[in-house]
């Protein structure tokens, strides 16, 4: 990881090597923090992060769901955002990591009491699942795992203990020779990936899952956004992991994994074993639309 000048540390800029908490910190052992990943793109008209407003609302919902008040509204934490930007004086693409977490002060499952925390770093990062991997596609393994039950965690926050999971499945992923998995729902339909959104194209239908069992996913909406203005016919519904095997192409979506072709699940090649051609058209708009070059889609941006 490359380093950045300053983290921001509940409301003041911290030296990158000095942004450290207490071991005693309350999430570091009982997994209740929530967190956002936003990504900032050097356009031509400089540095502009991607939908700040989208994911700061769902950093704060996520932190409604598990019981966090957090100490700053949305205008100030996404002051906080953009501040961090210009301070670090970044020259290329950003990453930007929103974190609130419950510090030190109060042990014990009961964590009302413990005080809210909240810092926000950033730093240079490049394609999440490989430069090639964008254009040539991953290869998938669905996972043993089931994404977590609805029932017991909640999908809707971008908790860290939801990462457990997602963690998890991701590991044996790579251990079994993939690079990234895709989890299935307790009732065996598509959930998604360890920290992306599926799409399956079949003849010429564009097919994601319902939010049922996924995160609200930022850079899924943008791409039914593109596909709609495209007239590419879109459903919504639940698919099954043998529908995946057959599928004429699919791919994934996330901040971090922008719009990444699947070439292969499960040793079963997905269409051509290559970037589709609805594949390749959504996610040449979906750079146009992060980088600045899609007027339509300016709004989504914002300059710092
Ligand atoms: C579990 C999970 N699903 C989906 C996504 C994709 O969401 P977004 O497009 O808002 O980054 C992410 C990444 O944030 C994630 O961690």
């Amino acid at each position: 990881m490359e380093k950045a000048k300053y983290i921001w540390m509940n409301g003041e800029f911290v030296n990158w090597d000095d942004a450290k908490v207490h071991i005693l910190t309350h999430t570091l052992h009982y997994g209740n923090g929530v967190f956002e990943g936003t990504r900032a793109y050097k356009t031509q008209k400089g540095l502009a992060i991607f939908r700040l407003r989208d994911h700061t609302k769902r950093l704060l919902n996520s932190a409604k769901i598990t019981a966090i008040k957090t100490p700053y509204t949305l205008e100030e934490l996404e002051k906080a955002q953009i501040e961090l930007l210009r301070k670090n004086d970044f020259d290329g693409n950003v990453y930007i990591r929103p974190l609130i977490y419950l510090g030190y002060g109060v042990m014990g499952l009961y964590h009302i009491n413990a005080p809210v925390e909240v810092a926000i770093a950033a730093w240079k990062w490049g394609t999440y699942l490989g430069e090639e991997g964008l254009e040539k596609g991953i290869r998938v393994k669905i996972s043993s795992f089931a994404r977590n039950s609805v029932k017991s965690t909640m999908g809707k926050a971008k908790a860290v203990a939801n990462y457990l999971n997602s963690q998890l499945a991701k590991y044996e992923a790579i251990e079994a020779g993939y690079e990234e998995a895709l989890l299935l729902d307790e009732e065996g339909f598509v959930a998604e990936g360890s920290g992306e959104c599926l799409f399956i194209v079949r003849d010429g239908v564009l097919i994601t899952p319902p939010n049922d069992n996924s995160l609200e996913s930022i850079t899924q909406d943008t791409v039914l956004r593109i596909a709609r203005d495209k007239n590419i016919p879109i459903e919504r519904r639940r698919i099954t992991r043998d529908e995946v095997y057959i599928c004429d192409e699919a791919f994934f979506t996330g901040t971090a994994a922008e719009v990444t072709p699947i070439r292969e699940v499960d040793a079963r090649v997905i269409g051509n074993g290559a970037r589709g051609p609805i594949t390749k058209e959504l996610q040449e708009a979906y750079f146009d639309v992060v980088y600045g070059r899609n007027e339509a889609y300016e709004h989504m941006l914002t300059y710092i």
